[in-house]
């Protein structure tokens, strides 16, 4: 089942410690639909972080781990994230259909999300070479959803057409990136990353609220 979406956005925590996320959470959480963590603010602040947001605030928590080693190390990942409440976890597409099966097994409940195409000038030199591969892959084992690159809608729209209407697409790339809010859910995106555009704010509160507005649109 799809997460709940009212606003349409990812809220990237990419803040560098516990205080600053919790002022931050403090004021946009309640404009935010999941809230994703990735290495930086974990590795520093310990996985116990995921566990208190996500009692704190309610919402589903993404593990951005980016998960792309063998499956015996893969799969602890996984768990351990699981164990910490996470809802769901990103693993790249390129470990092998082995490592992606076993991912999916050891995930249970946990929504995993396939990266398909990295959003940054290097995505195009190789992930993007195989980003509709990484898509039919993860409609055929029946992955949660996958990741698209936001600032290339048009690459979101062709993976929309591979995964079908019942896979998440999440969509980095949007604001800090290039990608405009509201571009990647108007080409079939179920959801928006936003980060830098909100927390490197003066005003994170007015600036989440200006994200809400741009996408509110293109929700249907
Ligand atoms: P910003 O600050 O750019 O944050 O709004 C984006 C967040 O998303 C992560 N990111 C990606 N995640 N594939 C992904 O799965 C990508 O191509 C990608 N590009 C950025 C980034 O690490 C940050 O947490």
């Amino acid at each position: 089942m799809k997460w709940e979406r009212k606003t349409g956005i990812v809220l990237a925590l990419d803040v560098a410690e516990r205080d600053e996320a919790f002022r931050l959470l403090d004021g946009v959480a309640g404009m935010v639909d999941v809230i994703k963590f990735n290495y930086p603010l974990v590795l520093a602040a310990g996985l116990d972080i995921i566990t208190e947001v996500g009692k704190r605030y309610g919402k589903p928590v993404l593990a951005d781990f980016k998960v792309a080693d063998v499956p015996v190390t893969n799969n602890r990942i996984i768990r351990l994230a699981a164990e910490a409440g996470a809802a769901g976890i990103m693993v790249h597409g390129f470990i092998g259909i082995d490592a992606l099966r076993s991912a999916l097994e050891a995930a249970g409940e946990l929504k995993v999300f396939i990266v398909t195409q990295l959003t940054n000038p290097g995505g195009l030199e190789f992930t993007a070479r195989f980003t509709e591969e990484f898509a039919e892959i993860a409609a055929f084992l029946d992955a949660a959803g996958v990741q698209a690159p936001g600032n290339r809608p048009e690459v979101v729209k062709k993976v929309r057409e591979i995964v079908g209407p019942e896979l998440m697409i999440v969509c980095c790339g949007i604001g800090a990136q290039g990608g405009k809010f509201g571009g990647a859910i108007g080409a079939g995106a179920d959801f928006e990353i936003v980060g830098r555009a909100i927390y490197q704010s003066p005003d994170p509160v007015r600036a989440a609220a200006g994200v809400r507005d741009a996408i509110a649109p293109f929700l249907k």
